[in-house]
């Protein structure tokens, strides 16, 4: 299935092979979006396939239940599975306390909501996606389209008075276009170059009327699996 894969898709990879030997039979599993959780998807398809494996997954995305069936992996809604054994999915950036900044494509909202309703977690990544500080990946907001002009101004001058570094914001577009998500929102990415606290700072934009959601994954992870290019993998 990998064939001959580039460093970078090596350790992606080898950390979502590494992630599906988590899965048991009869599991409920959540299945993140993107490339690396593609990968995951795939390989769970091979043991659906080759080895019988019997699960359900609930996928975070348009993309991923269309993968998720093209690889022959039973497909529910996350109400139909109530509660999931495991999510395993991708991040943007993780740091030492296994915080996350996801969303960099555009599935946070169902991301956060079936990685939360997990009994677990894992997380995989490449080595890149490892940093001591949340930040350098501008943090996505997913915000509802009416008055988003005027919710971006009010975080802006939320995160001014709070002093946070960074504060400007970009709407994220598809082409000449807005990027609409699966819940039709849009997403406004904030480009703040370091997030001294998330804890804080996801509460506080979490307040604001207009935001329905934010990229910051806080005491939601339980382990990263972290791929390398050379086809190690280590487990945090
Ligand atoms: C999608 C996400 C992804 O998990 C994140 O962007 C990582 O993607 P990739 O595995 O392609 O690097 O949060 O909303």
């Amino acid at each position: 299935m990998a064939g001959e894969l580039s460093p970078i898709d090596k350790a992606k990879f080898v950390a979502a092979k590494r992630a599906a030997q988590f899965v048991e039979d009869g599991m409920r599993v959540g299945l993140g979006t993107g490339s690396t959780a593609a990968w995951l998807v795939r390989c769970l398809g091979e043991m659906v396939r080759d080895e019988g494996l019997r699960i359900k997954g609930v996928p975070t995305s348009t993309r991923t239940a269309q993968l998720a069936r093209e690889v022959g992996i039973e497909v529910i809604s996350l109400d139909e599975a109530k509660w999931l054994d495991l999510t395993i999915d991708g991040a943007d950036e993780f740091d030492g306390e296994l915080n996350l900044i996801k969303g960099g494509g555009g599935a946070l909202l169902q991301e956060k909501i079936v990685a939360t309703a997990s009994d677990q977690m894992v997380v995989i990544a490449d080595i890149g996606k490892e940093v001591e500080t949340l930040g350098a990946f501008p943090l996505p907001i997913e915000v509802i389209p009416f008055g988003w002009q005027t919710t971006q101004a009010l975080v802006e001058e939320t995160l001014i008075s709070m002093d946070v570094l960074g504060r400007t914001s970009t709407l994220r577009m598809n082409g000449e276009v807005p990027f609409i998500t699966d819940e039709g929102n849009y997403i406004m990415d904030l480009h703040l170059n370091r997030i001294g606290n998330p804890r804080q700072l996801s509460l506080v934009i979490n307040q604001m009327p207009g935001v329905v959601e934010n990229g910051l994954f806080i005491d939601i992870c339980d382990a990263v699996i972290i791929g390398f290019g050379d086809g190690r993998f280590e487990v945090r």
